[in-house]
C-alpha cells in the first residue's frame, strides 16, 4: 500500500494571487483529511510564492489533531529552512537540492558531492525525531552513496517516467526506477516517488514494488479543476439564467 501525500503549494498559489485568505489554507488540508487522505506536503521557498512560514506552522498545528496523518516538509535545507522543520517538527522531512530561483525542483542531489552537507542535516533531523529522506535521480548505481549519509528514504525525482510514459522508451526509463526502488529496498532505505506524476501515469508507476508513498501537487490540482468544471459551471449558468442553484462547496 502507498501512501498519497498531497502537496498543496498550488492552492497557496492561488490564494497568494489575491493578497486574501481565500482559499484558505487549512481548510483545505482539513478536507483532504476527512477524504481520507493520510499525507500532507509543503514546499516552503525562501521567497515565500506559494506556501509561507506562517502556513507551515498553521498546517503543523492543525495536523496535530490526526496522528494517523503525515507532514512532510520538503526543501533546500538552509539554516532558516531546519529552523522551520525543527519548529513544525513534521512525520517527515524531505531534502532537495534546488536554488531558490528555480521555478520547480528539476533533479535530485549528488549525494557524494554534498556529503558533508547531508550528512549533518540528517544527523540534526534524526536528534528531532523526523525521518530524512532524499530528493533523488533514477540512478541505481549511486544508492549506495545515500546508505553513507545515514538517509531514511530516497524520493525518486519522476519528470522522466512521466515524461516517457506512453512513448516507445517508456520501459527503458521504467527500469532505471524499478532498479533504483528495489537496489534501496536492498539497502533497508525506504522509497518515496514525486514530481509530475497523475491520474494517467500513477498506476503504472506504482508496479515497482514497495514504493511507500508518492507526492502529488500540481497534477492533482489541475485534475480537480477540470472534474469540477461542470458541476460549477451548471452553477453560474443557473444563476445567471435566475434560476435556483444551492451552492454545494460553501
Ligand atoms: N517532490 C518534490 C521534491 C517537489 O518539489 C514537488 C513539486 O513541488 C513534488 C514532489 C510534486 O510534484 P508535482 O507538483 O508535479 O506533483
Amino acid at each position: 500500500m502507498t501512501s498519497l501525500s498531497v502537496n498543496v503549494n498550488k492552492i497557496a498559489l492561488l490564494r497568494n494571487s489575491r493578497g486574501r485568505d481565500f482559499p484558505k489554507l487549512v481548510n483545505f488540508v482539513e478536507r483532504l483529511v476527512n477524504l481520507g487522505v493520510k499525507g500532507i506536503t509543503v514546499h516552503p521557498r525562501p521567497d515565500e510564492r506559494h506556501v509561507t512560514r506562517q502556513d507551515v506552522t498553521d498546517i503543523s498545528v492543525f495536523l496535530k489533531l490526526y496522528s494517523d496523518v503525515e507532514f512532510n516538509i520538503e526543501g533546500y535545507p538552509s539554516e532558516e529552512f531546519m529552523a522551520l522543520v525543527s519548529q513544525a517538527s513534521p512525520a517527515q522531512c524531505t531534502l532537495v537540492p534546488d536554488d531558490p530561483r528555480q521555478l520547480t525542483s528539476d533533479h535530485g542531489w549528488d549525494v557524494a558531492g554534498n556529503k558533508k552537507l547531508l550528512k549533518d542535516r540528517v544527523q540534526r533531523l534524526k536528534d528531532i525525531g523526523v525521518r530524512s529522506s532524499l530528493f533523488f535521480d533514477p540512478v541505481p548505481e549511486r544508492v549506495a552513496e545515500v546508505v553513507s549519509v545515514g538517509a531514511d528514504r530516497i524520493e525518486l525525482y519522476t519528470e522522466e517516467y512521466a515524461s516517457h510514459f506512453g512513448l516507445e522508451s517508456d520501459q527503458r526509463i521504467f527500469e532505471k526506477y524499478e532498479a533504483t526502488a528495489a537496489m534501496a529496498t536492498s539497502l533497508g532505505i525506504g522509497v518515496n516517488a514525486g514530481h509530475d506524476l497523475d491520474l494517467h501515469n500513477l498506476r503504472r508507476f506504482l508496479d515497482i514494488p514497495d514504493i511507500l508513498e508518492v507526492s502529488i501537487g500540481h497534477a492533482l490540482v489541475v485534475e480537480c479543476l477540470l472534474q469540477g468544471l461542470e458541476p460549477v459551471i451548471e452553477q453560474y449558468l443557473a444563476i445567471t439564467a435566475g434560476q435556483e442553484s444551492e451552492s454545494h462547496y460553501y
